[in-house]
């Protein structure tokens, strides 16, 4: 059975797509099998998968309303070892679209139900919003993982998330753990940096992933060339810290 972690944060640009592909890629570089779902109607986990989103018939948004099944849109990533299920702003609309419909929450669920065997890890990519699409993934998820920078307002948004979190997981999803938080587009030599993470280790322990990762400029231009960045130099320090970061997770749970 697939471990399928949703990778969220409601605050926009903390790292979660550039975590989504570049973990995707690193764990199927290790020989996990890998699906990568988009949630995104922005379509960025796609482009940098090394897919056009422009030019894509049928996607998550179509799985969602039931249009299709989800093993006509999963395809092989051309640019990792993965496999992608893609989105494009089409899916914008599915939020309003969804609303009247019956188990709105549950969609995406229902659709991996029918692939769960084919994969190890399921990643999903959510949009910048606890909006349907973000409830969507959670309700999917066995766990999630939350990208942030160690910034003043981090810690804040936090608070938001975690409710939003517990509130799935009373009403729509027992299940739900949170997996991690992952400091992203981290800075050493940054003071306020520094004392951001040492709250959030004492406030969530063992909940925050001991690899962090650097800001790194590979890590910022791989997707202009639809690749992970394992593919665009793996030499770098943003391709070792997510090789890192997926050993992290095979070790915390062997498979
Ligand atoms: N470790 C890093 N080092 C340098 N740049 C990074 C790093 N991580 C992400 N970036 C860059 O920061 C920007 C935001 O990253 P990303 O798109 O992954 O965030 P996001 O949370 O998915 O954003 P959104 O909320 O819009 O979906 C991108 O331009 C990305 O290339
Ligand atoms: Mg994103």
């Amino acid at each position: 059975m697939a471990k399928i972690l949703a990778i969220t944060n409601q605050k926009g640009g903390v790292g979660k797509t550039t975590t989504s592909v570049n973990l995707a890629a690193s764990l199927a570089a290790t020989k996990r099998r890998v699906l990568l779902v988009e949630l995104d109607p922005q379509g960025n986990a796609t482009m940098g998968s090394g897919v056009d989103k422009m030019g894509l018939a049928r996607t998550v948004y179509h799985v969602l309303l039931e249009q299709v099944d989800i093993g006509e849109v999963r395809a092989a990533a051309p640019a990792g070892k993965y496999d992608l299920v893609p989105a494009n702003r089409e899916l914008a609309g599915a939020e309003v679209e969804l609303v009247d419909l019956p188990y709105r929450e549950k969609r995406l669920k229902n659709a991996l139900a029918a692939l769960a065997e084919d994969y190890e890890y399921v990643l999903i990519d959510c949009p910048p919003a606890l909006n349907l699409l973000t409830i969507n993934g959670l309700c999917a998820a066995d766990a999630v993982m939350i990208p942030m920078q160690c910034e003043y307002y981090a810690l804040e948004g936090l608070t938001d998330l975690v409710q939003t979190i517990k509130r799935v997981r009373s009403n729509l999803n027992p299940r739900l753990e949170i997996d991690g938080l992952l400091r992203t587009m981290f800075d050493p030599r940054n003071a306020l940096a520094q004392q951001v993470s040492e709250q959030l280790q004492r406030h969530f322990g063992d909940k925050v992933y001991r690899t962090v990762i650097p800001r790194n400029v590979r890590l910022a231009e791989a997707p202009s060339f639809g690749l992970p960045v394992l593919y665009h130099d793996k030499g770098s320090k943003g391709a070792q810290a997510y090789l890192a970061l997926a050993g992290e997770m095979l070790r915390r749970a062997p498979g």
